[in-house]
């Protein structure tokens, strides 16, 4: 690890944690679990790769099918189910109506809770569908290959606009509503986008939130990258009616529901998509400032997110899953949407903040849907825990089954998830995965693994995890120590490339550890993760977190670059530094430096700006925990800025020897100032 970067909190602290006792799922659980078949493992071996993906295919409805299962000659852009065509919102929607027309796809549970839940059948989600593919392609001239912005809050329309853009092969890219116009606008510029479609406005703990405000600062941004002419469709929370303050632009802004009225009854037969075909971008913080575009493929993603939402879900048609992520994270698109769609599963959307109006709404809205497989952070786990530790115990809620996903959950956190939440009867799945990976990489299988908390457990079957040093040599298994986690080899759910840049996708994720640049072998080739791990004698992985630039806050990624440069917009800020801070509740939050000439005395002022910066720019997710206007960085005498020495101030840990910095004394000056406060 070089001077300048801050090792990631969360790991100093993961890699401390004691080694826990196993949990047993329940005999109750297992009886009735959709793997209960240890062959599994066996059949997704290193000997039966990759063909052991068909069985993961063959959950799908193909109009062509494929020829080859994997094609991996020009690593490490890998194809798979190469020569099959088939279309997403057909395997979503229209090969269930013949059996479950009637059930419902998604039931949405709006914030207020005076609004009932709403239940939309599959029948129902079919014919949306289709009127919203007719207007995409009718209206706005869309087609295969062509690349959508969606800037959308957690309503049915989004799923719907998704599930209409893969009818027509058209790539959504869903920016999450909480981010920016700004945010919206670099990604409306990066994929090339015509359309933005957004919504008026939603609810977020207890206020109708304008959302169409952001639409303009989107537009402007685009336009500054190049990129103008786009037009905007609005969807409205409240159909007819105009829920935002902001003025409609004429000619640029038309409401959804208006132009709808011209598309009522249309069908829209599904395009044969390539399996190869992109089905959508997702864009996630990297080192850099700028965003990547993961882009996702049709079959082999749909196959690997439906898989895994059967057996590591272990959903059921006849369950009520609920996922308390955001649809604009890759958790949402996988995991709220495609893989239980997938699967004919039923699956509740809600809008707004876990603990509006109080902490027991999520037990209220499980009871009331009966949810029995429920999904979150431990962000979430921790919040619900501290304002009410005895609630969940007493509430209604009966889940058979809870994941965890997005950032290590320490084994204080998992149990009382465990014991409070899930009754001690739930099975718990600690799951590891990244938006590039598009599903589950690491999980105990529920009904055949016991779980462990703290560690999210071995590799999915046929995803076969490693541990590299740093010079990459594989660790042997089982070592205890800590390194760089990797996977050898590819699997279906895995991004095709970054947007239009392979060359970063080589770079990024596969040029520092590959074994010979010129192979045709995908094991010379293992993916690089980008987060530390441990692999314990059992075989199970504890996640140490981040290696990189990145601060995972609540369980999503922010690049310190991303929130350094928007520090530096402030016109008085000369130098800002982002370092990552532990918090009991978020797991890591970001903490700002940032230094000033000696004119500028109003310290408070500038705080206030660059907290204002980065809310502006990236989102309020951004929104640093505290911003420090300090004399000077600590630098080396090259000129680096000391990262490493802030991040041990403002985590209250021992700076080690600073003296062979070119300006040492300030270091004690930015204690003094961080250790007041
Ligand atoms: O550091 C890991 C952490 O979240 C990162 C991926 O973030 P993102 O792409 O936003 O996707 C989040 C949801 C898939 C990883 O590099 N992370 C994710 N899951 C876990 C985790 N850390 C520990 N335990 C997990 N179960």
């Amino acid at each position: 690890m070089s001077d300048d970067t801050e090792l990631a909190t969360e790991a100093q602290i993961a890699v401390h944690w004691k080694e826990e006792q196993y949990f047993e799922p329940s005999q109750a659980f297992i009886a009735q679990a959709n793997m209960q078949d240890a062959s599994i493992r066996e059949r997704f071996s290193e000997e039966n790769f990759p063909e052991c993906y068909r069985e993961y295919a063959d959950m799908l409805d193909w109009f062509k099918p494929y020829d080859q299962v994997l094609d991996s000659s020009n690593p490490p852009f890998w194809k798979w189910f190469v020569g099959g065509k088939l279309n997403v919102a057909y395997n979503c929607i229209d090969r269930h109506l013949a059996q479950h027309r009637n059930k419902a796809a998604f039931i949405f549970v709006g914030e207020p809770e005076e609004e009932e839940p709403y239940a939309m059948t599959y029948q129902e989600l079919w014919v949306r569908v289709n009127e919203m593919a007719a207007l995409l392609r009718d209206h706005c001239g869309l087609k295969a290959g062509d690349r959508v912005t969606l800037h959308m809050p957690m309503t049915l329309e989004l799923p719907i606009t998704m599930l209409a853009c893969a009818r027509l092969g058209v790539v959504h890219s869903q920016v999450f509503g909480g981010f920016s116009g700004k945010a919206a606008g670099d990604r409306i510029a990066d994929s090339g986008s015509d359309w933005l479609i957004t919504m008026d406005a939603y609810w977020r703990s207890g206020k109708l939130i304008d959302h169409r405000e952001k639409v303009a600062p989107a537009l402007e941004e685009a336009k500054s990258l190049g990129k103008t002419g786009v037009k905007v469709l609005v969807w409205q929370r409240y159909p007819g009616k105009d829920s935002s303050k902001t003025p409609m632009v004429e000619g640029r802004d038309a409401f959804v529901n208006d132009i709808l009225k011209d598309y009522r009854g249309k069908r829209v037969e599904p395009v044969h998509m390539d399996a190869e075909a992109p089905l959508f971008l997702m864009y996630s913080s990297g080192t850099t400032g700028k965003p990547k575009g993961c882009q996702h493929r049709t079959g082999g993603y749909l196959a690997y997110v439906a898989a895994t939402s059967k057996y590591i879900q272990d959903i059921h048609p006849s369950d009520t899953y609920w996922c308390m992520a955001d649809i604009g994270w890759i958790t949402g698109h996988s995991y709220i949407v495609y893989g239980p769609l997938a699967i004919g599963a039923t699956s509740v959307v809600y809008e707004g903040t876990p603990t509006f109006p109080d902490h027991n709404r999520p037990w209220r809205i499980a009871e009331r849907l009966g949810v029995n497989i429920f999904h979150t952070s431990p962000t979430a786990i921790r919040a619900l825990r501290r304002l009410d530790p005895d609630a969940p115990s007493k509430g209604p809620q009966n889940f058979k089954h809870m994941t965890t996903v997005g950032e290590p959950i320490e084994p204080k956190a998992w149990r009382w998830y465990h014991e409070q939440v899930g009754k001690g009867k739930a099975v718990i799945c600690d799951t590891w995965w990244q938006t590039e990976n598009g599903g589950f990489l690491i999980s105990t299988v529920p009904a055949l693994e016991k779980m462990k908390p703290g560690s999210a457990g071995p590799g999915l079957p046929g995803v076969y995890p490693i541990i590299l040093d740093d010079d990459g040599n594989e660790l042997p298994a089982g070592s205890g120590k800590a390194g760089n986690l990797c996977i050898r080899n590819p699997w279906p759910g895995i991004m095709q490339t970054i947007w239009g840049d392979d060359e970063r996708y080589v770079d990024t994720y596969y040029r520092r550890f590959c074994k010979n640049p010129d192979s045709k072998d995908w094991r010379d080739w293992p993916y690089i993760s980008g987060d530390g791990a441990i692999d314990a004698e059992d075989g199970y992985y504890r996640i140490l977190g981040r290696i990189d630039d990145v601060i995972n806050v609540s369980g999503h990624r922010l690049g310190t670059k991303e929130i350094e440069s928007a520090c530096l917009t402030v016109a008085e800020v000369a130098e800002a530094a982002v370092v990552a801070v532990h918090d009991d509740i978020k797991g890591t939050v970001p903490e700002v430096y940032v230094s000033v000439p000696v004119n500028v005395t109003d310290r408070d002022a500038v705080a206030t700006k660059v907290i204002r910066a980065c809310e502006d720019i990236i989102g309020k997710i951004a929104r640093p925990e505290r911003v420090y206007v300090v004399p000077d960085m600590p630098k080396t005498r090259s000129g680096k800025i000391m990262r490493r020495v802030l991040g041990a101030i403002s985590n209250r840990r021992d700076t080690g020897d600073v003296s062979t910095l070119a300006n040492p004394e300030v270091v004690e000056e930015i204690r003094i100032l961080v250790q007041s406060r």
